[in-house]
């Protein structure tokens, strides 16, 4: 009863703060009285609530050796299986990559619930990670540091020796970032001492030093197809040095922090040749005849934790959602369906991995183009609550940039002299800067249309994730391009892991738009006084 109360007491809150308008389709701005608001606001927020548990439940379910799914299935302690589908597509592996993340997922919840059976299962993927490390695969060995960059094993631990895009180099920089977040907890919450934390130091340093020594060098991509260098993996990889510096500091190797501190730098510079002046967006591989757009640069903006130069609001992330979305919006025969039952304006829709992608999940059907992904849809959606904390916390006023001008004209309404602006704007040349074209006062009403057009247009990413998802609630990797239902490895790890990661972002937007609020009101009331 006590939940049930205080989930509808949170409900409304949203209701109140985000003038949800169901009823006047295509015009969120114009925000009514909340009472006119009917039930589907509600119940979103219901079933977005239920997804803390049971995506909770979907990942617990693939992780070895008890999860539901792969219990007496030959799966080790702490090995996260990416599907429990074994053929039609084969996800019965371990990715180092999927298990990285996954594992990523876990230490925020013990970090938050001190759950000791989600300690068990940390300590397990330690005990893992190290005995995957020193595995020799057909990517090479552990002394030669080469082995680290083997993309899945066998669920049992044996390296797996069939023919493969390898190496993949986003592993163990994932995975050091993993395991470095989880130290961070140890010390934190249990007052770990550093010489109990040397053990962690063990299996974080190979991977810092494989990091740290091969960023430079051309692997496969997270998506396990083309050999180059990767927008994804060069931003793990950042993330991997960046915390490896610290976290070597506080075990008293300096050596090692000023050798990943210079790497660091590198990486840093580097990462900015990902950014195409001439496209207006990032691209997801360097020198890459495809069109650069990828979901991909997406995901290594959420996975990297907030950290500069491209946290989620960045300019140059956000032009390369707007591009991204624009072109998966055309693309997907669902889209056009999906877009008339959405109630935002735009209309937020469903979202595959890249353009160009061909891949159909491997799942015997028909279909030689590829489908969207929940998690591809999902990290919009996330990248969307990301921009809307940042927006609500930021005490500034809401710059919006030529770079960013397509995304935010939709959400402009007091004025049609201001899109003028931005059309006249638009016919000069693109520059490479980023450069103020409008900007809003914190207080204006125009910024607050704007948070709340963009949180509703995040929540309607979301309603395309539960539209497809199955009565079960459960999410595969793929839904049909043309007909929507689910498609490729069933009960896929990384699609729980997204839905649950853009479920926590929701969350902390609200948040940040309650406090908002609260800031707002006391500023006001102190301008009224000051004014008596
Ligand atoms: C399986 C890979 O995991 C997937 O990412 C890829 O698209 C297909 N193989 C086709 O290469
Ligand atoms: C295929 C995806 O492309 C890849 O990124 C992932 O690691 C594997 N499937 C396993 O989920």
């Amino acid at each position: 009863m006590r939940i049930y109360c205080s989930v509808s007491v949170s409900a409304w809150i949203v209701v109140l703060l985000t003038g949800v308008n169901a009823l006047d389709h295509g015009r969120v701005w114009q925000r009514q009285s909340p009472f006119l608001i009917s039930n589907k606001a509600t119940e979103f927020d219901e079933w977005v609530n239920k997804q803390i548990q049971h995506t909770l439940d979907g990942i617990l379910a693939n992780i070895g050796p008890d999860g539901a799914n792969v219990a007496y299935g030959n799966v080790n302690p702490g090995v996260v299986v990416a599907s429990p589908s074994k053929d039609a597509p084969n996800y019965y592996y371990h990715w180092v990559r999927d298990g990285a993340i996954t594992m990523g997922s876990l230490v925020q919840e013990y970090s938050e619930t001190g759950n000791e059976t989600i300690k068990k299962i940390l300590d397990a993927y330690v005990d893992n990670a190290r005995s995957t490390q020193i595995t020799a695969n057909p990517s090479g060995t552990f002394e030669h540091l080469s082995g680290l960059g083997e993309p899945k094993f066998e669920t049992d631990g044996r390296p797996f020796q069939g023919d493969w895009g390898r190496p993949q180099r986003d592993g163990p920089a994932l995975r050091a970032v993993c395991l470095i977040s989880y130290a961070k907890v140890l010390m934190e919450k249990e007052k770990s001492s550093m010489e109990s934390l040397k053990y962690l130091y063990k299996v974080i340093k190979p991977d810092l030093e494989y990091v740290s020594n091969s960023w430079a060098i051309p692997g496969y991509d997270l998506w396990e197809e083309v050999q180059g260098l990767h927008f994804f993996t060069a931003m793990a990889q950042y993330q991997a040095l960046i915390l490896g510096v610290d976290f070597s500091t506080d075990m008293n190797d300096p050596g090692a922090a000023a050798w990943y501190h210079t790497q660091a730098n590198g990486l840093e510079r580097f990462l900015l040749a990902f950014w195409d002046d001439e496209r207006g967006h990032l691209v997801s591989t360097l020198g890459s005849p495809r069109s650069g757009l990828d979901a991909a640069i997406l995901l290594a903006s959420i996975h990297s934790n907030g950290l500069y130069p491209y946290p989620m609001h960045n300019d140059a992330v956000i032009a390369s959602l707007q591009a991204l979305v624009a072109d998966m919006r055309g693309r997907y025969p669902i889209n056009d369906e999906d877009s008339t039952l959405s109630d935002t304006e735009p209309a937020a829709v469903a979202i595959g991995r890249y353009p160009e992608d061909v891949y159909n999940g491997g799942d015997g059907r028909s279909g030689d183009l590829g489908n969207p992904w929940f998690l591809c849809t999902a990290s919009v959606a996330h990248v969307l609550y990301g921009l809307v904390e940042h927006l609500a916390l930021s005490p500034g006023s809401l710059v919006i940039s030529n770079l960013t001008a397509e995304f935010y004209l939709p959400f402009i309404v007091s004025s049609p002299e201001l899109k003028a602006s931005y059309y006249d704007f638009s016919t000069t040349a693109v520059s490479t800067r980023s450069e103020t074209i409008l900007a809003f006062e914190p207080s204006s009403n125009e910024t607050q249309n704007i948070i709340e057009s963009v949180m509703e247009y995040a929540d309607g990413f979301l309603k395309v994730v539960r539209r497809h998802s199955d009565v079960q609630g459960e999410f595969s990797e793929q839904f049909d391009r043309t007909t929507g239902f689910m498609r490729g490895a069933r009960q896929l790890t990384w699609s729980y892991e997204a839905v649950r990661g853009a479920v926590k972002m929701r969350g902390r937007a609200q948040d940040a738009i309650r406090r908002r609020a609260i800031y707002m009101g006391e500023v006001a009331s102190l301008q009224q006084r000051a004014k008596l």
